[in-house]
């Protein structure tokens, strides 16, 4: 049994990574997915790869209230509505020692994972609300964001405040039927840890992928996370099996966090 069957559901961030494999897993239990990325190119085959008519690429730069609007638009046009289900899963990283942070990466660091995270939600729930659907939201937080790091002030504060507003939005929202919750992944390997790898190369002086090896290796399961591991807290969360579930961070990341 297909457990999102008819549902709609748009993920932010979708065009590679984690939110792929979220789009893949929806479709796999029933769900149409609007994948809604920046990048609309790299959406646009990801869509065309994963889902043809159960996928709708959009471009969409959640730091832009205007754009977040238009890309509804365009779904409904689509006919990708009323969304049951949001994913806020676009998010950039950074790393620099305090001494050295930027006003510049602070602001647009900012501006994509906590701006993009509530104004994306409050777009949504609004079409929710009007529409009357009891939908879900499932923010994306991080284990970043349960404690600070020394070169990762920025991206930490982010995810903190991310689990922050899911508390808030969930508590409000819940009276609408709308379930507001997130996951807080650990270390999970793709094109976003290639980044962040080139970072702790930089500051740490250490070789290309030696810090990879070494967060694998501190992972208590003992390797680290794949996209495919965090599919099923995203199922489940998008699913009417959590319904009594509100504001809630849960930790997806083979036993780093306990909280
Ligand atoms: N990979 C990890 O180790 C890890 C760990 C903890 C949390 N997370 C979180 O999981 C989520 C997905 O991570 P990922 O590894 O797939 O990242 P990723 O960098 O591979 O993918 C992020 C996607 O967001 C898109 N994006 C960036 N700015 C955008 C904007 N302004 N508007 C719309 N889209 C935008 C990018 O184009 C990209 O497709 C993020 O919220 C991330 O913080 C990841």
């Amino acid at each position: 049994m297909m457990r999102l069957a008819g549902k709609t559901a748009l993920i932010t961030g979708a065009a590679r990574g984690i939110g792929r494999a979220f789009a893949e897993a929806y479709i796999t239990e029933g769900a149409r997915v609007i994948i809604a990325d920046i990048d609309a190119a790299r959406a646009s085959e990801t869509a065309m790869a994963i889902g043809r008519d159960k996928a709708l690429a959009v471009a969409m730069d959640v730091t832009d209230r205007s754009s977040i609007d238009a890309a509804l638009g365009v779904a409904e046009s689509h006919g990708f509505a009323p969304i049951d289900i949001l994913i806020n899963n676009a998010a950039l990283f950074t790393a620099a020692p305090i001494v050295e942070i930027e006003e510049h990466d602070y602001v647009r660091t900012f501006d994509v994972n906590v701006k993009g995270t509530l104004f994306t939600l409050q777009a949504v729930a609004r079409q929710m609300i009007a529409t009357g659907t009891k939908g879900k939201i499932i923010n994306m937080a991080s284990q970043a964001g349960r404690r600070g790091e020394p070169l990762v002030a920025v991206y930490c504060a982010t995810k903190a405040a991310v689990i922050s507003m899911t508390q808030s939005a969930g508590l409000d929202l819940i009276k609408h039927g709308i379930n507001v919750n997130a996951i807080s992944p650990g270390v999970v390997d793709g094109e976003h840890w290639d980044g962040v790898d080139a970072f702790f190369a930089k500051y740490e002086n250490k070789s290309p992928g030696q810090k990879k090896s070494e967060v694998g290796a501190a992972v208590p399961f003992g390797r680290m996370g794949k996209a495919s591991d965090l599919t099923g807290m995203a199922v489940f969360l998008a699913s009417s099996e959590s319904d009594y579930i509100v504001a809630q961070t849960y930790n997806v990341d083979g036993g780093q966090w306990m909280s």
